[in-house]
């Protein structure tokens, strides 16, 4: 496994495997590999004949005053993972690497960022669609894969890649989960033993969510009613959203129809996390 610093290089690199007919599988990460990620690589390895993972934490997808400093960073650790679950190349530039002073584009979509944490986040998904074609220019993956976790920004790429005629197809993975329910995100370090417990209050929600509309619930507001009352019973958490909306558009919804994502964003102390889940009709 090789760790590749420069565009040049990892162009070099693809290149030579796209001569020999090789397919290239893309996981996109900010590193501090967990196993929601280890799922993505192994999917990633599967199916296609080189794996890549970038490992990059993207400033222009953060706002003022949130969490780019603080993002937990150890290049070495999550070099030995990728290199376990058998990636050929970590692509790990610098943000000078990847936007030189001159840089002035950026790929800015127009409704499906509006809600969510579009709303609560202005700019997130500009500097994430941004930096996604930026890597799968320089990576020019036959398959890129996504955790259905961050499931609007999964929408949104979808949507990107169809809108720009990408050559890629995206590959959404399911939501891995600690043992006692809580989402595998790299925020989750930020969390002390305290909030760690409180935080469990997502996937209860969650999972209460799921249960009402298994038992024939169909109306958005008392969905949502439902799964605030659940997280108001934890003193340490705060909503930013809890939404119910089209899986395809993002646009809130009164009455689930056929397939609807069931979205939160909660604060646990100064932490922001996120949970979802997904209805499909007939599944
Ligand atoms: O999901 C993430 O970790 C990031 O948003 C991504 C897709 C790697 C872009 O920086």
């Amino acid at each position: 496994m090789e760790i590749v610093e420069t565009v040049c290089a990892m162009k070099a690199q693809v290149a030579a495997w796209k001569a020999e007919g090789l397919t290239v599988g893309l996981v996109p990460t900010m590193g501090s590999l967990h196993a929601g990620h280890e799922s993505l690589m192994d999917a990633a390895r599967a199916a296609c004949d080189r794996v890549v993972v970038s490992v990059f934490v993207n400033p222009i997808q953060f706002g003022p005053g949130e969490d780019f400093d603080a993002y937990p960073r150890d290049i070495e650790r999550d070099g030995a993972i990728a290199a376990a679950h058998g990636v050929d190349v970590v692509f790990h530039p610098t943000a000078e690497e990847m936007y030189p002073p001159a840089h002035n584009t950026y790929v800015v979509m127009e409704t499906l960022t509006d809600a969510l944490c579009g709303a609560s986040r202005p700019g997130h998904f500009r500097g994430v669609c941004t930096v996604v074609t930026k890597l799968f220019n320089i990576v020019r993956p036959d398959q890129a894969f996504f955790g259905q976790k961050d499931a609007q920004q999964l929408a949104i790429i979808k949507r990107m890649v169809a809108d720009l005629n990408m050559n890629v197809t995206v590959v959404g993975c399911p939501i891995v989960r600690e043992e006692d329910g809580l989402a595998k995100s790299s925020r989750n370090a930020y969390l002390s033993p305290e909030e760690r417990q409180a935080a469990l209050v997502l996937s209860r929600a969650i999972r209460a969510g799921e249960a009402a509309v298994a038992a024939g619930e169909r109306d958005g507001t008392t969905l949502r009613r439902l799964m605030t009352a659940v997280i108001e019973e934890e003193p340490l958490a705060r909503i930013d959203y809890i939404e119910v909306v089209d899986g395809l558009t993002m646009r809130p919804v009164e009455a689930i129809g056929e397939t609807a994502l069931v979205a939160m964003a909660v604060y646990i102390g100064r932490t922001r996390l996120i949970d979802n889940f997904l209805y499909e009709a007939g599944e």
